[in-house]
Parts: structure tokens; C-alpha cells; sequence
């Protein structure tokens, strides 16, 4: 991805293009920190090219200014209906324009504000999504996707904007970029690339690049000493061995602990209770929920917050074999409680249990778990936001606000008491399906059971919002790193 630099004196060499987004209330020349001069003939130049600022529209001509070759005006539509989405959209039409027109020095101006968010608070998602807006993936591509092209993204500062201040953002917005981006790598990585053993070896990979993790795996055998039934039966009909990924951020003095649990599917082809062929390439990425956990815990190494912070990543293939589970076994999970498998493609809950369940032993205050757990969170909320349940609307409360912020929305849904019937079995003390309705729920309810007592809940299901089948709100096709940003941003939060 491009070189992420602020933009404060003329280059030697012209830049290729200036980028200025425009509102159709305003040309934004305002807000940005130009001298009088420079200003007013860069508005001259506007004027003569008449953009309206409406949203999808581009006009290029000639740079006024000698700092680069071409100015580019990016309409926006109107101020108060610019959303996260429409933002991270206009921010990809700069970088393809760019890519089109071979400008790979480009500046960008964005005086507009996300509607509704502060102003701080704007200007970093704004230059998050920047940073990351000409994210691809293609590491299996003979031919390299062109967007790679653009080395140098300067940032034109806002009018107030002080250099320190700018340069502070910047260096935030790297370090979170950079979890985001391995968040997103590992889960468009194909399965036979991405295995529970490759993504262990991915973890200890990053730990030698960072400072401030330790990396443990467990392999088959010590996951039968903790006797975890639930990753071994999942995983027992495939080629690839479990693991159970443990990295520790374990800071002096920690001022909390908390625990972050992902779901690690590395694929999901349902088991015996087998998925249909039509889209099941996307099950490569069943494992979003780890990659989320991956990316935060590089972040929260690299911001160094003095938290005790643990990810848990079970990670298994789930497949169809000789040797695979049946609809109708029982597995016993690591807190000796049995579970009728009433369907194999409910295998993230099974892994899931084991997890909750050993996330006790590091004592958290604070468990959350990111899982892509049910379609049925998909039909009911679709792309927009992730399903949330847990046992504490406070916590609740303050991932849904702060999700709403980041441009990672996070949406509450009950756990009634009443959906444990749902999942009554016959034959062992749980069921993992609930039968037709409640989908989300069910699921909720199921991995509560495995909860350490006393301790802060959220479960995240972002199965309708960590991997996209093709680009949506300005997010590209395949993995969006959902989660990444939420969980770091909460984390430093916590602190305050
Ligand atoms: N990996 C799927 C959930 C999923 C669906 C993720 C769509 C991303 C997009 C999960 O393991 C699964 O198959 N869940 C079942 C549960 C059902 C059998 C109770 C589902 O949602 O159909
Ligand atoms: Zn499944």
C-alpha cells in the first residue's frame, strides 16, 4: 500500500495529482491549509471547471499550483447525508482514478466531515480508510492488481491542523492499517494456503515481528490433555490437524485483563451436514473471526497498552470423511459438558466452547469473542452491521456506540433465558442447533454456556460483515478486517 506522508511543503519533484473532495455545500477550499494566495487560485481553477460537488462526480484540469501536475475535484453529495460508507467509496474512486491516470504520487485534501461524528473522530476514519482504500489481494496473481502502483499518499492538512497533530494521527493510522491488513491477508488466503498449522505459523511470525507477544501453540496432544472436545471432533474429519492459537500481551502492571476469542475455520465445507456447491469458495474465509483477534493483539503490541490482553484462536478445517463427526454424535468439551452434534456445520460453537471455557485461566474481566457463526445474522441484519449478544448491557452499550464511530457498527440482540429450550436435547445436556428460528441467538445462548462466571461478555457475529462476495460500501470484494479497529479503539479506551 502507498507510503502514507503529510503534505506541508512544496515537493521538488511536482506531485502527479491533487485530490480534493467537495460537498455540494461547500468547495472545501476553506478547510483545508493553503495560503490566501494559493487558495484563491485554486478556486479560479474550480470555478473555471464548474464541479457541483455531486456525489460520483470527477473533474480534472490543470494544477494552479506548481506542487502538482493535475487537481482532481471529487463530489461527495450533499454534507449531511455523507455516511462511512459513502466516505470510504469516494476515497476508492480516488485511488482507481489514480491507478487509471498512472498518478502514483497523489495528494489528498478531505475538508468533508462524516456526518454526525466529531470532528477528530472523522478526521482519523477519514485517514484510516485513505491508508487502506487501495488494500488488494493478490499474492496468487501472476499479473499484480494495479492499485499497488501508488506509492506516495501526501496528506493535505487541515486548516488548524498542526503539524504534530497531523503527523500523531498518521502514526496511529499506520500501526492500525498494518493490523488491518494482515486481518484481511489471512482470511482471503485460500485453505490450501491458510491451514490451522499455517495460521499457528502465521502467529509466531508475527510475534518475532512485533515486541510484546508471546506465542504459544497447542497441538493435538495438549489439546486432549485439556481434554477439548469440541476443537478435536470438529476437526477429526480433516487432513489437518487442530491447533489452539495462544498469543499473550502481558505488560507490567496491567491495568485489566481481557480475553479476545476468534473463531479459526480455516474451512468450512459444513461436514457431513454438508453445504450446497454455490458459494462455498467463500468458506475459505470462516476464520475472520481469528484473523480480527491476529490483527488486534499485533495492534495492541504495537500501541503497547498496558492491558493484559489474551487471543484465543481455535482453529480446525471442518470436513466431510470416513473419520468425520455424524449428525447425532456426542462430544464431550473441556468443561465436561456433552453436546449432541445435531448438525456438522454448526462446528464454530463446538470450538467456540473449548475456547470460552480455557479463557478462564487468564482471569479476564473482559471476554469478547468474533465469530462468522450463522447466516441467519447475515438475513437478519445483511451487510450493515455484525450481530452482538453478551450478559452486560454496559459493555454492550459502549461497543454499539463506539462501533457506530469507527465505522464498524456492532448491532444488540437479546439472549433471552428462554432460548435454552430451543436447544434442549434428548440424548446429551445441549444440542448445538435451535431448530428453525433465532438463529444468532441460539448460537448466543449456546456459547454462554461455556462462559467464565463473573466475567464481561460481548459475542460478535460478523458473518454477514467480515468477508464481502463482492464490494460493498466502498469495502472491496473478499475480507474487510471488521473488527480490527472497534476492538483496538475499545481497548485504548479502556485505559481511560
Ligand atoms: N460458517 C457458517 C456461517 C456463515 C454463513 C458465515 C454465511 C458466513 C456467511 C457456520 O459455520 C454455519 O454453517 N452455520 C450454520 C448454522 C446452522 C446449521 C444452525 C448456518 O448458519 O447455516
Ligand atoms: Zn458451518
Amino acid at each position: 500500500m502507498a507510503d502514507l506522508h503529510q503534505f506541508r511543503e512544496a515537493p521538488e519533484e511536482p506531485l502527479d495529482c491533487i485530490y480534493i473532495l467537495q460537498s455540494t455545500d461547500s468547495d472545501g477550499l476553506g478547510g483545508l491549509e493553503f495560503s490566501a494566495k494559493e487558495r484563491k487560485s485554486l478556486r479560479a481553477k474550480a470555478k473555471a471547471l464548474g464541479p457541483r460537488g455531486e456525489e460520483g462526480e470527477m473533474i480534472s484540469g490543470e494544477c494552479p499550483l506548481d506542487i502538482a501536475h493535475r487537481v482532481t475535484f471529487v463530489g461527495i453529495g450533499a454534507e449531511n447525508e455523507v455516511t462511512h460508507s459513502r466516505m470510504r467509496e469516494a476515497l476508492v474512486r480516488v485511488m482507481r482514478q489514480a491507478t487509471k491516470n498512472r498518478e502514483y504520487q497523489i495528494a489528498l485534501g478531505v475538508p468533508v466531515k462524516v456526518h454526525g461524528l466529531g470532528a477528530a473522530e472523522s478526521r482519523l476514519f477519514v485517514l484510516r480508510e485513505a491508508s487502506i482504500s487501495d488494500y488488494t489481494y493478490d499474492q496468487f496473481k501472476s499479473k499484480k492488481n494495479e492499485f499497488e502502483k501508488i506509492d506516495g499518499l501526501h496528506i493535505l492538512p487541515l486548516v488548524k491542523e498542526s503539524e504534530e497533530e497531523l503527523e500523531e494521527r498518521l502514526e496511529k493510522v499506520r500501526l492500525l492499517r498494518t493490523s488491518q491488513q494482515l486481518a484481511r491477508d489471512l482470511s482471503n488466503r485460500p485453505a490450501n494456503d491458510l491451514n490451522p498449522e499455517t495460521f499457528a505459523q502465521a502467529a509466531k511470525e508475527m510475534s518475532e515481528e512485533v515486541k510484546g507477544l508471546r506465542v504459544t501453540i497447542l497441538g493435538i496432544k495438549e489439546l486432549q490433555k485439556e481434554k477439548m472436545g469440541g476443537i478435536l471432533g470438529v476437526s477429526q474429519g480433516s487432513e489437518q490437524e487442530p491447533r489452539m492459537i495462544v498469543i499473550e500481551h502481558r505488560p507490567k502492571k496491567p491495568k485489566k485483563s481481557v480475553v479476545l476469542v476468534g473463531k479459526g475455520v480455516t474451512f468450512d465445507s459444513g461436514g457431513i451436514s454438508i453445504k450446497p456447491a454455490a458459494g462455498m469458495g467463500a468458506m475459505k474465509a470462516d476464520m475472520v473471526g481469528g484473523a480480527t483477534v491476529m490483527g488486534v493483539m499485533r495492534a495492541v503490541a504495537e500501541l503497547d497498552l498496558p492491558i493484559k490482553v489474551v487471543g484465543l484462536i481455535p482453529a480446525v478445517e471442518n470436513m466431510p470423511s470416513g473419520s468425520a463427526i455424524r449428525p447425532g454424535d456426542v462430544l464431550t468439551t473441556a468443561n465436561g459438558k456433552t453436546v449432541e452434534v445435531d448438525n456438522t456445520d454448526a462446528e464454530g460453537r463446538l470450538i467456540l466452547a473449548d475456547a470460552l471455557h480455557y479463557s478462564a485461566r487468564f482471569n479476564p474481566d473482559i471476554v469478547i469473542d468474533f465469530a462468522s457463526l450463522t447466516g441467519a445474522c447475515v438475513v437478519a441484519l445483511g451487510h450493515e452491521a455484525a450481530g452482538m449478544m453478551g450478559n452486560d448491557d454496559d459493555l454492550l452499550d459502549e461497543l454499539r456506540k463506539l462501533g457506530e464511530e469507527v465505522g464498524e457498527r456492532v448491532w444488540p440482540l437479546p439472549l433471552y433465558d428462554e432460548y435454552l429450550s430451543y436447544l434442549k436435547s434428548e440424548w446429551a445436556d445441549i444440542k448445538n442447533v435451535g431448530g428453525r428460528w433465532g438463529g444468532p441467538v441460539t448460537a448466543g445462548t449456546f456459547l454462554k454456556q461455556w462462559v467464565p462466571e463473573k466475567v464481561s461478555w460481548a459475542h460478535i457475529d460478523i458473518a454477514g460483515v467480515g468477508y464481502n462476495e463482492k464490494e460493498h460500501n466502498g469495502l472491496p470484494k473478499g475480507a474487510s478486517g471488521f473488527g480490527v479497529v472497534l476492538t483496538a479503539t475499545f481497548l485504548e479506551k479502556l485505559l481511560k
